[in-house]
């Protein structure tokens, strides 16, 4: 797939290292599903859906700071929408985000107001300052707030607030954020992983289940055109939370 020209129409700041920007293209994403996102001459980058026709970047490195400096105007290339994206499934639904992956979770949430079934959410953050999309969450249903510093909400990663939770009265559970928050998750929470489905990031090169790069182990799921959503049953059994390929394909540590 070729990349399309796209316009950046609008950029909003949601906290001091996270931006949105609207793109002039509706892609007709499901949430979850992601484009790869070519900031010219510098690389080409995996992003999640925040929207129909939104992306919402934490500036972490190289890419995304280039991306930040490209104002309403600029233009950027595209290839998407890739991946599997969530299924909305049941009456309730549970949302758990960490950090910038709260945003594709926003998406669904919308989409799954919109089909009139109860939306809880709960977000961890690192501080108040961190935190995004918080009305937009609180418009869905009932919302809990972690930050790891106290500054807002329950005090601890987004774990801390399961006890306020019974995962039984959700028919599905979604999840997506760093790494190991999604781990702490997952793994105290096995016996609900066959009705969690988590968003999750690999190092992604061709984003077409060419190259390898995003496999996992020891299945050798790859995570582009498999993924990135997965079931959690199936995470429990991989390489997720214990370590994860660079870009040369060495193991290292997860993140977050
Ligand atoms: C399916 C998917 C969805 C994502 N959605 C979002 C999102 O909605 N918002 C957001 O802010 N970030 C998202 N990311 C992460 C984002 O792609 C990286 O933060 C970005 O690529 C960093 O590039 P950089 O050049 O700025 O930083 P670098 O300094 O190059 O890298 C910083 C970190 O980002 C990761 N990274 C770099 N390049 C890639 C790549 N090609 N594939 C995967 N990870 C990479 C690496 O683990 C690295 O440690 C997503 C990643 C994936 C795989
Ligand atoms: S990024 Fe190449 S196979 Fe997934």
């Amino acid at each position: 797939m070729r990349p399309i020209n796209s316009v950046i129409e609008e950029v909003r700041s949601e906290a001091p290292l996270i931006r949105t920007f609207r793109l002039d293209k509706n892609l007709d994403p499901a949430p979850g599903q992601y484009l790869m996102v070519w900031i010219r001459g510098v690389d080409e980058i995996p992003m999640s859906f925040s929207g129909p026709d939104t992306i919402t970047v934490q500036s972490v490195g190289k890419a995304t700071q280039a991306l930040f400096h490209l104002g309403a105007g600029s233009s950027v290339g595209l290839r998407g929408p890739l991946g599997n994206g969530f299924i909305l499934r049941g009456k309730r639904i549970l949302l758990i985000g960490g950090g910038v992956g709260t945003a594709p979770l926003a998406f669904l949430g919308d989409q799954a107001k919109g089909a009139g079934m109860a939306v809880t959410s709960l977000l961890g953050f690192r501080s108040k300052d961190d935190l995004i999309f918080q009305e937009r969450f609180e418009a869905l249903g009932d919302t809990i707030i972690t930050t790891d510093d106290g500054s807002l909400g329950i005090q601890g990663r987004a774990s801390s607030g399961l006890k306020e939770l019974n995962l039984f009265d959700y028919d599905q559970i979604y999840l997506c954020g760093p790494e190991m928050m999604m781990w702490d998750i997952i793994s105290r929470t096995r016996e609900h992983a066959k009705k969690t489905q988590a968003c999750i990031n690999r190092y992604f090169k061709c984003a077409a289940g060419i190259c390898g790069s995003c496999c996992l182990d020891p299945e050798g799921v790859r995570v582009c055109v498999e993924g990135p959503v997965l079931m959690a049953d199936r995470l429990l059994e991989s390489e997720f939370g214990r370590y994860r390929r660079g870009p040369a394909g060495d193991k290292g540590p997860c993140r977050g």
